[in-house]
């Protein structure tokens, strides 16, 4: 009395593994993969005084070969550092990989850019010019747009 099975269904979903696994043998393979970068999502919340900012933002690689930020810096800030948040704590970053056809994502708890000593300090509506710098893709700038000090891109659309 059982039915047959769903032999369609089954046939269906190993060949969408092995589609996956020939996708990632491909990314991974010759020379002329290239990183394509784009950012997307970027914030500044606004800071309570020009001493120190978080900025968030998503860093996109469409390419089949990953990259790295290796630093920020900003003309409105003395200093940007890459902070990694673990535990609830915060420290340095080293460089971090942008992976083949993923992203890097710096958002609240997470990773962010930490701005220090900025010559003034950003209110909501305004903009600041950020330089991302790359291994493979040189310098990309981005304007982070300063938004409430209580935005939460999640909810704030
Ligand atoms: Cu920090």
């Amino acid at each position: 009395m059982r039915r047959p099975a769903p032999a369609a269904a089954l046939l269906a979903a190993t060949l969408t593994g092995t589609a996956l696994l020939t996708g990632c043998a491909a990314s991974s393979g010759t020379g002329d993969a290239k990183a394509e970068l784009s950012v997307h999502s970027a914030y500044m919340p606004q800071p309570l005084s020009a001493a120190m900012a978080a900025g968030f933002l998503t860093i996109e690689n469409k390419g089949g070969a990953k990259d790295e930020l290796t630093s920020v810096t900003s003309a409105g800030a003395e200093d940007v550092t890459v902070h990694q948040t673990a535990g609830g704590v915060m420290k340095e970053a080293g460089p971090l990989t942008v992976p083949a056809h993923g992203r890097l994502v710096f958002e609240s708890g997470g990773n962010h850019l930490m701005f220090d000593k900025l010559k003034r300090a950003p209110r909501q509506g305004q903009t600041v010019l950020v330089e991302l710098h790359f291994a493979e893709s040189g310098t990309v700038k981005v304007e982070m747009p300063v938004k409430s000090a209580t935005y939460n891109p999640t909810t704030g659309h």
